[in-house]
């Protein structure tokens, strides 16, 4: 195989005296989607905005398609348009039609005349199946469409790698499955995709690959039959009889509430 698309070697971060990433070592290959999973707190979302260099690394390499993105004189700019980011809030602009929630940041970052903008918008809408809310404004989308805008407004900039940050947590049940179905499309097309998500269903059946992460570094990782279905650490073991114990994780997640978790 040639190299891979998303390279991380020894990465560490922290905050302060708060060491969140202690050396992950992580290589993701072209058309490779990767699951990561783990408790709040263990630094997934870090680890996502390490690679696409919202956070600067404390230690560690991160390559991005060959170019060494933490190299002190890359690019940045270069290295952020190819790599698409979807978090869990869709920040789209509000007072902008869905349309031109999608070819502003062409036009403002990529340069592209008017025209093309609209193109490549359109086409990305049909990929996500909203051909018929071009002209809508964001409040009178569900919110799963809204999320849906947001991936094609990611995808309209053409990146390699799309990373996903628990794209689906802030949805309603019911809305879940049309955003994890463009997801779905997106795998088979190819993209290169590190997906932070609860959804085992969808890990279960899109990615190539699992990576559980606790206490800042990767436990385990490998098939997502094998992470999920027969975890080898005890860690990975409890995580997961938490997420389908839903009694137990609510007790969970009101004393991690009450310890004070910041996302910010
Ligand atoms: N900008 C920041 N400044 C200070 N501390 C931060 C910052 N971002 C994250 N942290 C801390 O880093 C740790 C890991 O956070 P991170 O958001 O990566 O965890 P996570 O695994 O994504 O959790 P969750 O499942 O709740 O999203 C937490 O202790 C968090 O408080
Ligand atoms: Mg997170």
């Amino acid at each position: 195989m040639s190299r891979p698309e998303i390279e991380v070697r020894g990465l560490h971060k922290s905050f302060g005296a708060n060491e969140v990433l202690r050396g992950i070592d992580l290589e993701i290959g072209q058309g490779e989607v990767v699951c990561v999973i783990g408790p709040s707190g263990s630094g997934k979302s870090t680890l996502l905005r390490c690679v696409n260099l919202l956070e600067e690394p404390s230690g560690g390499q991160v390559f991005v398609g060959g170019t060494e993105v933490t190299d002190e004189d890359v690019d940045i700019d270069a290295v952020r348009r190819r790599i698409g980011m979807v978090f869990q809030q869709f920040n789209l602009f509000p007072h902008l039609s869905v349309t031109e929630n999608l070819t502003l940041p062409q036009r403002r970052v990529l340069g592209r005349d008017k025209a093309a903008a609209a193109r490549i918008a359109a086409e990305n809408l049909a990929r996500v199946g909203l051909t018929e809310k071009a002209g809508a404004y964001p409040s009178s989308l569900s919110g799963g469409q809204q999320q849906r805008v947001a991936i094609a407004r990611a995808l309209a900039m053409g990146p390699e790698v799309m990373l996903f940050d628990e794209p689906t947590s802030a949805l309603d049940p019911e809305l879940v499955g049309d955003v994890l179905a463009v997801m779905r499309g997106l795998a088979q097309e190819g993209m290169t995709m590190m997906v932070v998500t609860h959804e085992m269903t969808f890990a279960r059946e899109v990615a190539d690959r699992v990576v559980f992460m606790d206490g800042g570094v990767i436990v385990e990782e490998g098939r997502p039959g094998q992470v999920i279905g027969a975890p080898r650490h005890e860690r990975t073991r409890h995580f997961l009889s938490r997420l389908l114990d839903p009694a137990m994780a609510e007790v969970e997640e009101e004393t991690s509430d009450q310890v004070g978790k910041g996302d910010a």
